[in-house]
């Protein structure tokens, strides 16, 4: 496989790193991922726009502009066989002297890239929806920064797969209490439906923004499906008639059981299907523009 490191296309058996890079030593860096799908990477730009963000977020400096990503995301396309490819970005903020501080002056940030292929849900899946588990939000207060320091992340996964499950649904603010709300999944975001309508949380400092999030959203407001982006309680997510999982790698899955109990009627529902081949269709429409 080759992958791209500071500059250099290589095998990634070559792909050497400091072990004081301050991306081992602090997860001191941010990442994105990004769906390609025949060969022609999905929603770059809004990619790259969600890229600075994380990069302001750190105060580190894009290393490049947007052209040059755009070039050297193509060319890491083109040596990577499969058609749909799962790219993976990722900037730290370099090799330095073991200090929490910034090096003083900066010292060059360590650009990695990798690609493997694209393994969307299999049919199977989509057919049966997918079982989660609920966890109170334990992350930090700026989960709008898509930072490589995972840990939190990583313990609310395990949570879903050690109980034989797929995803972990965040609650924050007093989990069962009154004041609870839900912010998104440990690796996707979560939507809610009740009584026909499409219910998102606000993009804010609690969520990740998701590309696929606002594709679901663009997609409802324009076939009409009703939709509204609001705080949802955790009372909400128990009584959802139907609860959907996006991500870049998972694109829409329906959750048709949580905390061990169905979802709704326990099957991928109406909303689901309609938005899972909206999804599909403009997926196709994007990449035959
Ligand atoms: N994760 N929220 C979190 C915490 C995530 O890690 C992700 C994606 C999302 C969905 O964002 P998007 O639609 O832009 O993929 C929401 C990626 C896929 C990952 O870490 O592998």
């Amino acid at each position: 496989m080759t992958i791209y490191l500071n500059g250099q296309f290589m095998p990634i058996e070559e792909a050497k790193i400091s072990v004081l890079d301050r991306g081992f030593i602090f997860g001191d860096g941010v990442y994105e991922v990004i769906p390609v799908y025949s060969r022609k990477a999905f929603r770059l730009g809004e990619h790259l726009k969600r890229l600075q963000h994380s990069l302001d977020g750190i105060k580190l400096a894009n290393p490049h502009s947007d052209e040059k990503w755009a070039t050297l995301i193509n060319e890491l396309i083109s040596h990577n066989r499969a058609e749909d490819q799962y790219l993976y970005l990722h900037i730290t903020r370099g090799v330095a002297k073991r200090d929490h501080a910034f090096p003083n002056p900066p010292v060059p940030p360590t650009v990695f890239m990798m690609s493997n292929p694209l393994l969307t849900p299999p049919v199977e899946l989509l057919h049966s929806g997918v079982a989660c588990v609920t966890a109170p939000d334990n992350r930090w207060l700026r989960c709008d920064i898509k930072a490589i320091a995972l840990l939190p992340n990583v313990l609310l996964r395990q949570r879903a797969i050690d109980a034989g499950c797929a995803e972990t649904i965040l609650i924050r603010d007093g989990f069962m209490t009154e004041g609870a709300f839900m912010t998104e999944g440990a690796a996707s975001n979560i939507f809610v439906v009740k009584g026909g309508k499409l219910l998102a949380p606000p993009k804010d400092h609690l969520m990740l923004p998701g590309i696929t999030y606002d594709v679901v959203l663009e997609i409802a407001a324009a076939n009409g499906i009703p939709n509204q982006v609001r705080k949802i309680s955790a009372q909400e997510v128990f009584a959802a008639d139907e609860l959907l999982l996006t991500s870049s790698t998972k694109e829409v899955l329906a959750i048709t059981q949580l905390d061990g109990k169905p979802v709704g009627g326990g099957k991928p529902g109406e909303m689901f299907t309609k938005l899972y081949h909206l999804y599909q269709e403009y997926k196709h429409d994007v990449m035959r523009a």
